[in-house]
């Protein structure tokens, strides 16, 4: 098929009617569908507990699904463990966890390439997260506890991208920045889909993913219960009512939500 098509193109991460869930406890995932494009970002919204953590672990091999299917590039990854997808091209920042403090930032992107036994590539990808995060190659030799939390966060996006992933999977990135540093974190983001990468976003701080997403995936009962334009999404009575509390794109009486 001719690549100039003007169709919008294959995705490069697809999570098909997927089922998950932990041990015997009910399924947390109930045909769960969703897919990202290249370049572009992808924001899952939901509440505390909705599954959101659980799609990227199902995702990048950490849980293996019940059913359903996992395509990279078209290619069924479904019963890839954890190493596997990051060979298929998924690189996933865990939801909470942070960079080593004692390490320098060196150190910690470096980690970021330990499977990759290419000396000539780990250089290339050094060079291209200095470039993409320009406070990582200022603070390249610091301890990475020096830095504040945004910059810890830019220092785990570069060590997430040493293995030249397709699709990034982002855990609740702002967790812990205050508004300012999450406006920043979020620009960040821009810039990595500016860099070509797809990345599939979670969020519980539905408002900011969505004003920064292209597309936007509601998450409900198990399954993505709204999906669009995230401009249409942030507008949309349901999901203000919903999920986004506090400031609704229509006015209401209700007071302010979770
Ligand atoms: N390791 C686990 N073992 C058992 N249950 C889990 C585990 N991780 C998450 N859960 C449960 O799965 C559900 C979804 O969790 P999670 O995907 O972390 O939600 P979210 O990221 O949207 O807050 C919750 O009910 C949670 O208690
Ligand atoms: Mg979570």
């Amino acid at each position: 098929m001719a690549s100039d098509a003007p169709h919008p193109p294959r995705p490069l991460l697809e999570l098909v009617d997927v089922e998950a869930g932990y041990g015997r406890a009910a399924l947390v995932l109930r045909g769960l569908t969703v897919r990202v494009p290249a370049a572009t970002i992808v924001c899952l919204v939901g509440p505390n507990g909705a599954g959101k953590s659980t799609v990227l672990k199902v995702a990048s091999g950490m849980l293996t699904p019940r059913s359903g299917t996992i395509l990279v590039d078209g290619v069924d990854v479904t019963r890839n463990g954890a190493q596997d997808m990051i060979k298929s091209g998924l690189s996933h920042v865990l939801q909470g966890h942070s960079v080593f403090k004692e390490m320098t930032v060196a150190e910690n992107v470096g980690l970021g390439a330990y499977t990759v036994r290419d000396k000539a590539l780990v250089a290339e990808r050094t060079d291209f997260v200095k470039t993409l995060f320009p406070i990582v190659a200022e603070r390249w030799g610091d301890l990475a506890g020096s830095l504040s939390g945004g910059q810890q966060k830019q220092v785990e996006f570069a060590r997430s991208l040493m293995v030249s992933p397709k699709v990034v999977l982002l855990d609740e990135p702002s967790m812990g920045l205050d508004p300012k540093r999450t406006t920043a974190m979020f620009e960040q983001i821009v810039r990595m889909r500016d860099a070509g990468i797809a990345v599939l976003l979670v969020e519980q701080n539905a408002r900011r993913a969505l004003e920064t997403a292209d597309i936007g995936c509601v998450l409900d009962l198990g399954r993505v219960h709204i999906t669009g334009p995230a401009p249409e999404l942030l507008a949309d009575p349901r999901l203000a009512e919903l999920y986004l509390g506090g400031r609704p794109a229509v006015p209401t009486n209700a007071a302010a939500g979770a």
